[in-house]
Order: structure tokens, then sequence, then C-alpha cells
């Protein structure tokens, strides 16, 4: 057994963020105004081709059309789940007599058009998926060389959102690529939300230009694809605090750092990990695109994703992503600045033995805390809703935090 630290020594370590200067500008497409939200089939469909034996599971019309009726009827649109999301898979390996790419004849023997048409019927709007390379990771058609007339046959087919990947591409043609397809679309006349993985593929060689991604991109992917897994979440996070200072000051309406979907709804993370993820990726801002099956979703976890207190700070109007502001005896304090001088705080709890344990919210702890003064007022919003009251800065307010969750609080000065 190893000692377990006491709270008698406390090691805090604080993180601050550069002044905030008002973001670069943004790509000027009217969009993205705040972080997407909607569902996008890879973390749980994959690249499920084989609709012979899986024809509920595989990568075909009918998944998004069930989708888009599940949104409806089960109040994923009016909790503001509105993008029905086509990842990786679609196409045919074959580009039709035009140039064009076309969708699989066999999983979409009605092609994307209609499929569109469909989703707009139910007041909801329809993402796909290219690359910038020559292939798909997946391998199938990539838009290299055919970037105008790809955004074009998108823009025919009335999809509202691309997600644009960066596989089987020269690192050094990044920029001039994602730049390339972003003019396209907007040459297109269609308002099109563009989704990017441009710093995902860059970092690897240098630093990315978060000016010129912000003003090419609304959503950009920094880091590895997210796992249904307690791990990969954490490392996420730990990758987002860790450059916290290059990439938090990018984000803003308009733009935003996208730390991939929310797993939440499948098998591999806890209740309590699900909440974590849910007010975490709240309070970075984070597009909100669920990857699970919501034709059979546990009612906790639908409840966790419709819950509109946390959506609220998800999409408060201010558009400022939060960030990690300190370490204490293997807590985590996140804090995103919201609207009317109001504040998110999150505090995650990351020793993982144990159950749950006490955190003090106080001047000590919690530097911000002095929006406290000379009153604030306190509402728990996760792991239960709870009115915690009118404080002040000598208050010693505890919360309770179980092993790998996350306290979500707002404090709104008085
Ligand atoms: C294209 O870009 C111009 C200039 O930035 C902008 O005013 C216009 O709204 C854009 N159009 C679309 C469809 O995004
Ligand atoms: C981007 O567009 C410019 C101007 O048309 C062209 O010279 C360049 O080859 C394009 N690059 C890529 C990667 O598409
Ligand atoms: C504190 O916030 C709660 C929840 O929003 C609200 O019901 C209550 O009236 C507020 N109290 C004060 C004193 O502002």
């Amino acid at each position: 057994m190893k000692p377990v630290t006491k709270m008698a020594a406390v090691v805090l370590v604080l993180f601050t963020i550069g002044a905030f200067i008002s973001p670069v500008r943004s790509l000027d497409n009217g969009l993205a105004l705040k972080p997407t939200m909607g569902w996008l089939h890879w973390e749980r469909f994959m690249c499920n081709v084989d609709c012979d034996t899986d024809p509920n599971n595989c990568i075909s019309e009918n998944l998004y059309m069930q989708m888009a009726d599940v949104m409806v009827t089960e109040g994923w649109k009016e909790a503001g789940y509105e993008y029905v999301c086509i990842d990786d898979c679609w196409p045919s390996h074959q580009r039709d007599a035009k140039g064009r790419l076309q969708a699989d004849p066999k999983r979409f023997p009605r092609g994307i058009k209609k499929l569109a048409d469909y989703v707009h019927s139910k007041g909801l709007k329809l993402g796909i998926y290219a690359d910038l390379g020559t292939f798909t990771c997946g391998g199938f058609p990539g838009s290299l060389g055919n970037y105008d007339i790809d955004a074009q046959t998108f823009a025919d087919w009335g999809v509202d959102l691309l997600k644009f990947d960066g596989c089987y591409m020269k690192w050094t043609l990044l920029g001039e690529g994602y730049t390339n397809m972003s003019i396209a679309l907007n040459q297109t006349g269609r308002s099109i939300l563009y989704s990017c993985e441009w710093p995902l593929y860059e970092w690897p060689y240098h630093q990315p230009d978060y000016a010129a991604i912000r003003k090419a991109c609304n959503h950009w992917r920094n880091f590895a694809d997210v796992y249904d897994s307690w791990d990969s979440v954490k490392t996420i996070l730990d990758w987002t605090a860790d450059h916290q200072d290059v990439i938090v000051p990018a984000a803003g309406p308009g733009g935003w750092n996208d730390p991939d979907m929310l797993v939440i709804g499948n098998f591999g993370l806890s209740h309590t990990q699900q909440e974590s993820q849910m007010a975490l990726w709240a309070i970075m801002a984070a597009p909100l695109l669920m990857s699970n099956d919501l034709r059979d979703i546990c009612p906790r976890s639908k409840q966790l994703l419709q819950n509109t207190r946390i959506i609220a700070i998800s999409q408060d109007p201010l558009g400022r992503q939060g960030y990690r502001t300190a370490k204490v005896d293997s807590f985590e304090v996140w804090e995103r600045h919201l609207s009317g001088g109001r504040l998110a705080l999150a505090v995650m709890n990351k020793q993982e033995i144990g159950g749950p344990r006490g955190f003090p919210l106080t001047l000590a702890t919690l530097p911000s805390w002095k929006i406290c003064h000379p009153q604030c007022n306190v509402t728990q919003v996760l792991p239960s809703y709870k009115e915690l009251g009118v404080q002040t800065l000598l208050s010693e307010l505890v919360v309770v935090v179980n092993p790998s969750g996350t306290a979500l609080l707002t404090v709104t000065p008085i």
C-alpha cells in the first residue's frame, strides 16, 4: 500500500491564462456562434459497412434516418441537438462519370440529397465527412485536387456541415488545403459549417497557427480520437489543460476547439465519469457531438445529455472557453467565465481510490472565489441540483465529489 496524502499536505498549483484579448477574427459564415450540438456516427458505429449481417448498425441511410426520427421524438432536438452527422465510410470507392463523389449505392440507395431532404423535413441539419488528402482515413476517395467540385456537390445535396479529415496529406500542405476548402465552401454560396482537423495533423511537426485556423474553420480537432474509456477522456483533458495557453484564446463565437465526441450512453464510462465528460465539455465550450445509439440509451445518460442547466453553460452567449485554474490534493479546478459576470466551476476528483471527498470552496483553493465579495449565489448543477444559497468570502462551503467525478457549480455575484 502507498500512503495516501492527507489534506494537510495540500500542494496548490495555480494556472493563469495570458490576458484574454478578444479572439482573432473568425470564419465569416455566420455559423457556430455557439458550440455545435448534434450527433456524429464515428465512435459508436465506426466503419461498419456490413449491412448484410448487421443491418441495424451499419453505415447506411437508415441509420441517419432513424437517429433523426429519435432526435425529434425523444427530446434531443428540443434540448438543442441539431446536426445529424455522417462520418467516414459513406462513399462509393469510385467517383461518378463527372468526377463527383457518390454515396455507396447499396447502403444509400436514395442518395445523400434525399437523406438531406428527410433530415431537413424533421427540422434538423445534415453533416457529411470528407478528407483533405488522396484518401479518407478509411480508404475511400479523398478530395485532394477536387475541393471545388466536392464543395459544390455537398452544397447541391443540401449538406449543412462538413467534417474534413486530414489523412493521406503532406503535412506541409495542411494550411493551404484547409484554407482552399474553406474558400471552396464559401464560393458555393451555401452556409456549410466547417469542422477541421488541421491542428491535430500539424502538432507532431510544429505549433499550429491558430489565428489562421480560426479564420478558416468553425471548429478544429487538436488531439487524438476519443475512445469509449475514462483513460481516453482523461488524456484529452490533460492535453487540453497542458496546451490551454495556446488554444483557449483562439476559441470564441464562430470558432471552437473540438476535443471530439461525447461518448456518454455507451459502455466504457461509469455514470460518475459520464458526468465528468459532460461537465468538462461544457466548461471547454466544446462542440457537443454525441456518438452513441439514441435508439437505445440508458435513461440516466439521456437525462445527463439533456440537462438544460449544463447545456446553458455550454451555450453561454459570452462564448469564452474555460480552463484549468488549479490542481490541489488530487482535485482539479476548472473555470469558465459566463455572461453577466457569472462563473461556472468544475471540481474534479482525480483520486481514483477511496470514496467521495470534500473540497472546500475558499479563497485559498480558489482565487476566483473573490467574486463572492461581498456576496454570491451558488448553485450546484452536478452531481445533483442543489441551491447552495448566498455565500461570502468567509463561508465554509464544501462540495463532495466522487472518485473520477465532477461537481459542477455556477456562481453569481450579488
Ligand atoms: C463568404 O465570405 C464572405 C466574406 O467573408 C461572407 O460575407 C459571406 O457571408 C460568406 N458566404 C458564405 C456562404 O459563407
Ligand atoms: C490551394 O489553392 C492555390 C490557389 O488556387 C493552389 O495554387 C494550391 O495548389 C492549392 N493547394 C492545395 C493543397 O489544394
Ligand atoms: C440563487 O439562485 C437560485 C437558482 O437560480 C434562485 O432560485 C435564487 O432565487 C437565487 N437567490 C438569490 C438570493 O439570488
